[in-house]
């Protein structure tokens, strides 16, 4: 057995005989003397192996990068000069006494230190890549972040209580992973996309305070904080309110935060809805970027200028400014390219003003566009945005939707670019915060109908009730989102427990009662016997930790993430998978091509 791990030899294991297993990271050949920095997955000590052992020297010879080895030897000093301050073990390194190759290894596809390895490569080989000490890192970090949510959930009385996974269709609102059923001709489970439904039984069922760390799945469009399989942090108590249940999970976050990394989180702010849209644009705003929208859509109402007056006379347009503080020394190409990004989010266009000398009025303005304003106007821009000279003022003018989502990222993009973190437009910090009082209801246009903004059991404020039959969109929930740096961590909702308010929802959301007692029959029937007062949350464990250990996608803290593609590079999934499966499986492709490869 090993005696210490080889990234925990330090200078407090001087002068004593180890044991340590573990992996060649490097071998260093010096003319007579061999290094190796042997890795395991605490880190990395250096091996010294002198040829006056000749046995032992000889395998010294023949190890290369990866080979599993068995070292026994002295712990010493590091000559003067040579210790490495980044190490645990820097001060220090073994001298060899006896080397076992454990297993050799073929030459790896990649140096585990290459900075530069494209994710296809380190997915195909994701066994080497989890050897990287940042991935063990990550994973590390990952069960830590895990254990202090056990801890902190335990010690206030939440049990653990696992829900299935082969179930019926949850009303995440995404697409569903069906599983065919051999025993039931035609029919399919659907994997959960979230225990919500579940959960909410285990309240009705008396057991007060649930948790659950779980798999979710969601056939989505994935970007870097989604997967197709994520993992939740599942919560649901019950005879908790709105404010309860935020101030203790805010308190969960806190102490996971100190415990995990050391972090002191600021108390969060707690920001309604309508204010995150009308600052941010977003329902997710990143406070660290300094930059808010100016709103213009009275000011734009009486102008020339068609591009603004059409949506600002509009139900359901949008006019606002956003002002970059010192932007006024942005090159016309950086201009051309923030234009072309916010196409992205269907905007026509991205009008700007360059605020040169603010005295001047329009004579001190450089612009596509204030030929077209009158002085009136102008004049409101330049006081509503707050402008100096040398700012530069962004438009965006459009349905609402459209101004929210475009200069929404306009603002992320300017906020993190190098451009706005030279101008001071960005603090690195933590900035959490609450989005509370979400509406109820949201209006899709295409289908002409309403649709729940979070999900159909979400309770309405009190006093908000009959607004569901008068007014839908002003109706608001009682429902809140913990967002960090600009991501959804968790969101969650206190829950419908009476029938009447259930019944309206469902009509509000054209939903109707053959069809809910179809889909949802079984937490309408539970709802009956004296359901509880209940509400809860889910976080996203995967973004958590990824938000924790500053890597760049979700993908770099799950040992075997999908591609953007959803495909697992590693085991070559989803596959095609043979006739005599499908056939008992009573499925028949619509493919012929791929039938007859399968
Ligand atoms: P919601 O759908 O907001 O709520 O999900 C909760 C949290 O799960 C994380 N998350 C994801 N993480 C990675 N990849 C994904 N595809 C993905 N989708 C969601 C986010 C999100 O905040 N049942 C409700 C919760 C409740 O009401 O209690 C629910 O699932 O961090
Ligand atoms: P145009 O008159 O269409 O050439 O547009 C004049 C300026 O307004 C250009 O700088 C466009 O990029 C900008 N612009 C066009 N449409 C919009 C829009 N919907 N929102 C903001 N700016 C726009």
């Amino acid at each position: 057995m090993r005696s210490s791990y080889a990234g925990l030899v330090s200078e407090k294991l001087m002068g004593q005989t180890v044991t340590l297993m573990g992996w060649a990271h490097r071998r260093r050949d010096h003319g007579g003397v061999i290094f190796i920095d042997l890795r395991d997955r605490e880190g990395i000590v250096q091996i010294v192996c002198d040829p006056d052992r000749a046995d032992m020297f000889k395998t010294a010879e023949g190890v290369r990068n990866e080979f599993c080895l068995k070292v026994t030897g002295l712990v010493r000093a590091r000559p003067s000069g040579t210790e490495n301050a980044g190490l645990v073990s820097g001060k220090v390194e073994v001298l060899c006494h006896a080397l076992e190759v454990l297993n050799p290894s073929v030459t790896p596809p990649f140096q585990l230190d290459d900075e530069n390895l494209s994710e296809t490569t380190r997915l195909t080989h994701r066994v080497l890549d989890l050897r990287r000490p940042q991935m063990q890192k990550n994973l590390m970090l990952r069960y830590r972040v895990a254990m202090e949510v056990r801890k902190f959930l335990d010690a206030n009385g939440f049990v653990d209580i696992e829900t299935p996974m082969l179930t019926k269709s949850t009303p995440e609102g995404a697409r569903d992973y069906l599983v065919p059923s051999r025993v039931h001709d035609g029919h399919f489970f659907a994997l959960p996309q979230s225990p919500q439904l579940f959960k909410q039984l285990l309240m009705v069922a008396g057991f007060d305070r649930y948790y659950q760390i779980t798999k979710c799945f969601r056939d989505e469009d994935l970007r870097a904080d989604r997967q197709p399989e994520f993992t939740q942090i599942d919560i649901e108590t019950s005879f908790m309110g709105e404010e309860e249940i935020r101030a203790m999970f805010e308190g969960m976050i806190r102490t996971v935060f100190r415990h995990a990394i050391g972090v002191d989180l600021p108390v969060y702010p707690v920001m309604t809805y309508a204010e995150a849209m009308f600052k941010y644009g977003s329902d997710k705003p990143d406070l660290r970027v300094k930059l808010q929208f100016t709103e213009l859509t009275e000011v734009m109402k009486d102008v020339d200028f068609k591009v603004f007056s059409t949506p600002a006379q509009s139900k359901g347009g949008r006019v606002v400014a956003l002002r970059v503080p010192g932007g006024a020394e942005m090159s016309r190409g950086e201009i051309d390219g923030y234009t072309e990004f916010v196409k992205i989010y269907g905007a026509k266009g991205l009008a700007w003003i360059k605020v040169n000398d603010a005295g001047k009025g329009r004579d001190g303005l450089q612009s596509p566009i204030v030929k077209n304003l009158h002085d009136g106007a102008i004049a409101e821009i330049i006081a509503r945005t707050g402008a100096c000279n040398g700012d530069l003022i962004f438009f965006g003018a459009d349905k609402a939707k459209v101004v929210n989502d475009a200069i929404g990222a306009l603002r992320i993009k300017v906020g993190h670019s190098e451009f706005g973190k030279k101008l001071g437009l960005f603090e690195d910090k933590w900035a959490p915060l609450w989005v509370v009082d979400f509406p109820m209801f949201e209006h899709d246009e295409e289908e002409g109908r309403w649709n729940a903004v979070h999900h159909p059991f979400t309770a309405p404020k009190d006093g908000h009730e009959d607004l569901m039959d008068t007014d839908p969109g002003a109706c608001i929930a009682k429902a809140y989102d913990m967002v960090l740096n600009g991501w959804e961590l968790g969101g969650g909702s206190v829950r419908i427990h009476r029938a009447e308010v259930q019944s309206k929802v469902f009509s509000a959301l054209n939903i109707n009662k053959e069809d809910a007692q179809v889909k949802f029959g079984f937490l309408l029937d539970a709802l009956q016997y004296g359901a509880p007062p209940h509400g809860g949350l889910a976080f996203g464990l995967d973004r958590l930790v990824t938000l924790m250990t500053k890597a760049e996608s979700i993908r770099d803290v799950i040992a075997f993430p999908k591609t953007q593609r959803a495909q697992c590079l590693l085991t070559g999934a989803p596959s095609l998978v043979d006739e005599k499966q499908l056939r008992e499986l009573h499925i028949r492709l619509r493919n012929a091509t791929i039938a007859a490869q399968g």
